[in-house]
This record gives C-alpha cells, structure tokens and sequence, in this order.
C-alpha cells in the first residue's frame, strides 16, 4: 500500500507500507479524494511527528464493513475523522467536538490512525457516513473542512444584515465567509496577505470586497467601511499579526471566533480587546449534527463546495502540491491527493 510519510520538515516521501487489513468495528476505506489542510501545513512545517501519514478530509469506496451492517462494499462513504470517547460529561451532551480523546487518535492526525493520503484508510464505524449520488467525490473530500466553517458561523451568531470580517482567504476563510452570507450577513470583507487568495475570494463570490492585509493604510481602509468596527470576525490564520488585526477590527461587544491554530504562543494587543470589551469564543471541529447537516447542504445543492477545488493530483506530486499551497503568492486553496491517479497514469 502506498502512503505519503512526514520524513523531516518541509518533506514527504511516497513509502510502500504494510496494507491496512479489515477489522472488526472498524470500515475499511478504499480512498478516491483526500484534502490537504491547513493544519496538515503545520505539521509538513515542523517536520513532525515522523512517520505521520496524514490526510483527515477524504472519502472512498468501502472495502470491508468490519460487521457493521449499515455499509455494504462498494458502498461510498465519508466520516468524521475523529475519535470521541462517548463515555465523557461532553460525548454525553452530543459535544464530541471537544471530548478529551477526539484527536488524540483522530485519523490523519495521530501516529495510530494514518490517513487518507494513502491507498486505503481504516475508520470507526460510528463515524462513517454514506454519501448521496448527488454528492461526487470531490465534495465528497469537502465535507470535513466544510464542516468546521459550519461550525464556526453557527458559534459567531451572525444576524441578518451584519457586517462581517474574515482574516485569512485560505479555504476555511473561504468557506466562513459563504456560511456567513448564506446566513444574512450584509457586508462581508476579507483580508488576506496574499494577493491572488484575495482575488480569488472575491471572484468566487464569497466576499463583497477584500483587502490586502499587508498595506499599510489597512487599518483606515477597512474600519472606514464600519465606523467602529465589525460585528462578527473571524481569524482563519492563527497567526500573531492575524489574530491582532482581528482584535482591532471586531467593535465594541462584538464577536471573535477564534478558528485559526498555532501549534506555538501568539502575542496579540490584549488591552485592545478588553477596552472593548470582545467576545472571544474558540471553535474546533464539527458536532456529528453538523457534519451530517454539511452533507445534506451538498446534497442538495444549497452550497457548491466543488467550486473551491483548485486541483487534484498523486500520491507522488503531494510534496509539490504542499509547496504550492504555502508559496504567499498561488492562488490555490485546496488541493485534492487521488491515490488512484499514479495507477491511471501507469497504464497510459
Ligand atoms: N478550529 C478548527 O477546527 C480548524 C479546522 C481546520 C483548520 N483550522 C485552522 O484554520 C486555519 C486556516 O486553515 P486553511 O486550511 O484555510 O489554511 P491556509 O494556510 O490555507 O489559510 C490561511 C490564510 O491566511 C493568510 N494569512 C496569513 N497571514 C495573514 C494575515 N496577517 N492577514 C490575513 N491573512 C493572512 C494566508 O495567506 C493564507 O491564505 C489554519 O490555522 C488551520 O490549522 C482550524
Ligand atoms: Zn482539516
Ligand atoms: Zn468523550
């Protein structure tokens, strides 16, 4: 079985690694499209752990169901690539999201579980979706980071007419952006540091303007948009020049979603959100509610999630695509792994 393997920082190298075998309560995942993350950039950046096979966002054909009888081969399928307890006070009250033991063996994040870039994938039963033939195996692989943009809107109380800031055009910037719209907000802006994202974002309709983040006016010109800054902002970097323009442009009493991760410290201007009084409210990942609601928006058609794909490629070309996507200047956002697409190839 073929798998991509961290090996150093900045590096990854296509290894062939014992095939995973069915198991039972476990599905056995034959993967057809697998995401590429921001979090995984964190990891490819620090180099660690080695040996992680990462991949979280995918879906696939089922190999084996491991004796749960809701799948049948063939069938396609997605999941929540996490791994709740549902023992815990939080499992109990439907809050997988934030159960101790969720990503401590998550798929695609844990030395335990790897992920769906790879041949195949091994996932808990309880966490395995069926997908809608109306839903391809693009958006298949769409759901999962969908789904934490999904969340990240339902926890900001957006309101009809509310005027919006999203830091950060990667595509969970994107995707908080197009929830935010779908929910009524009346102006939604976008900054972002690297000038084709920005332009991107805009064409592709999810925002009403976008601003460069690294002009030195920005401060005038995106607070004379709002007066006193904006109702709901969201930062989707997690950076410390990031997180402190977020603070700076949220108002008085207004609402910050913190969605972007830092795997170290952040500094950022402390006093001006206290002066103002800010809400600041974490999100991560998707209540199992969520995730099936996200597939039921794909399904039928009340989101396009395919129009943020901007390519797909092989197990052998995810190195460069990683290049690609932390390179400041390409306008991609998410880039699909077809482990199946090397075989295809071969044959020509
Ligand atoms: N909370 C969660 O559940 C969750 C889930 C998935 C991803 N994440 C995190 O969300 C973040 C975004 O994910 P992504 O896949 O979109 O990543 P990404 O790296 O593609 O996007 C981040 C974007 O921010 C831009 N940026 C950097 N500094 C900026 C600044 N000062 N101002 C404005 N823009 C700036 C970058 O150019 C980039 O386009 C990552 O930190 C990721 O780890 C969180
Ligand atoms: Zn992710
Ligand atoms: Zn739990």
């Amino acid at each position: 079985m073929r798998s991509v393997v961290i090996k150093g920082v900045k590096a990854l190298e296509v290894e062939t690694r014992e095939k995973l075998l069915p198991k039972e309560g476990y599905v056995l995942i034959e993967v057809l499209k697998a995401g590429i993350c921001g979090s995984d950039i964190h990891y490819w950046d620090l180099g660690d752990p080695k040996g992680l096979v990462m991949g979280h966002e995918f879906c696939g054909i089922v190999l084996d169901n491991g004796g749960c009888e809701r799948f049948n081969v063939g069938d396609r399928v997605t999941a929540l690539p996490i791994s709740p307890c549902m023992k815990c006070d939080e499992c109990k009250k439907s809050d997988i999201q934030i159960c101790a033991e969720t990503w401590t063996y998550a798929v695609g994040l844990s030395l335990d579980n790897p992920g769906a870039f790879s041949e195949r994938v091994l996932v808990r039963e309880d966490m395995v979706r069926l997908l809608p033939d109306s839903i391809n195996d693009k958006v298949g692989a769409m759901i999962e980071p969908a789904a934490v943009s999904y969340r990240a809107v339902n926890l900001s109380d957006v309101n009809e007419g509310d005027k919006v800031l999203v830091v950060g055009g990667g595509i969970i910037g994107l995707l908080c952006a197009m929830f935010a719209k779908s929910r009524g907000a009346g102006y939604v802006a976008l900054t972002e540091t690297n000038e084709s994202r920005g332009e991107k974002a805009f064409k592709l309709g999810v925002c009403d303007e976008w601003f460069n983040a690294l002009d030195e006016n920005l401060n005038e010109k995106v607070m004379s948009k709002t007066g006193n800054g904006f109702d709901v902002v969201f930062d989707c970097c997690g950076n410390s020049p990031a997180l402190s323009s977020a603070i700076m442009f949220t108002k008085p009493d207004g609402n910050l979603i913190l969605v972007g991760i830092s795997m170290g410290l952040v500094n950022i201007p402390l006093v001006a959100g206290i002066m103002k009084e800010i809400n600041i409210k974490g999100t991560i990942g998707y209540s199992a509610h969520e995730f099936d609601e996200v597939i039921r928006l794909a399904s039928t058609n009340e989101i396009n999630l395919e129009k943020f794909v901007d390519d797909v490629v092989s197990l052998e070309e995810v190195q460069e695509a990683f290049e690609r996507l932390t390179s400041g200047n390409d306008s991609a956002v998410k880039i699909l792994v077809d482990p199946k697409k090397y075989k295809i190839l071969n044959l020509e």
